[in-house]
């Protein structure tokens, strides 16, 4: 009985904690931190090979208290180019209806400096031209913070990933599927098929 509540407390925290915007607008958030990436300006990494190294810091130009800072939340978001028809990837100010950054990175406590994340790229994700965004969260658990490594138009600093993945050589059917659903959903509707 005790073991089952403590697995249900667990389940709750970990909903709790996944996701953090609570009709937070980015364009209220203060861009404290310098994010980089090593990938190049229209650069193309293979999804599944290659991987990013990415490093953040503080600024410490700024004098913006970090005292409430907790952690930070590293993620891939589309480049405009990438957004244009795309109402499943469109950019709001408001961080619950934003869709520009899905692919989360990597998640850690927040330290002013010093901080590198090598990241693979997952097999699954979309061909696409991107950038990367660090979020930092504070006490409350919401977004109060933010870094990327394009500009403010998000017109500098893009690369592209090559989301093609080699053992999907399968029918032109499956490939159709694939790219108007997307691979997520393709393999859903493929588990559902399967049961
Ligand atoms: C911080 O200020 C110094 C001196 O003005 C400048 O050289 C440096 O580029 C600034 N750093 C950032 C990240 O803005
Ligand atoms: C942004 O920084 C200013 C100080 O420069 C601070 O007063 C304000 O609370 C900060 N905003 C957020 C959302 O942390
Ligand atoms: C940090 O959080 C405390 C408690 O919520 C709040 O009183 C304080 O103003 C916050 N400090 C900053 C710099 O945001
Ligand atoms: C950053 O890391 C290097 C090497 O691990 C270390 O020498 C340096 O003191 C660190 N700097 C800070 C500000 O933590």
């Amino acid at each position: 009985m005790k073991v089952h509540f403590v697995v249900l407390l667990l389940l709750i925290s970990c909903f709790a904690t996944a996701s953090y915007a609570h009709n937070v607008h980015l364009s209220t958030l203060n861009q404290s931190l310098i994010v980089s990436a090593s990938a190049t300006t229209g650069q193309v990494l293979k999804a599944g090979f290659d991987t990013i190294t990415i490093t953040w810091a503080y600024n410490t130009n700024l004098t913006v208290p970090d005292t409430n800072y907790t952690t930070v939340e590293a993620k891939l978001c589309y480049a405009p180019v990438s957004q244009t028809g795309r109402d499943d990837r469109k950019t709001d100010d408001n961080l619950d209806l934003d869709k520009t950054c899905p692919f989360d990175i990597t998640e850690e406590p927040y330290k002013r400096s010093n901080n590198t994340f090598i990241w693979t790229i997952p097999r699954d994700t979309p061909s696409a031209t991107y950038f990367v965004r660090v979020y930092v969260i504070n006490t409350k658990k919401h977004e109060t913070a933010y870094g990327q490594t394009t500009d403010a138009a998000k017109t500098t600093n893009l690369f592209k990933i090559d989301g093609v993945v080699n053992e999907q050589k399968a029918s032109a059917a499956w490939s159709v599927f694939g790219n108007s659903f997307g691979n997520r959903y393709a393999w859903l509707v493929m588990l559902i098929l399967m049961l």
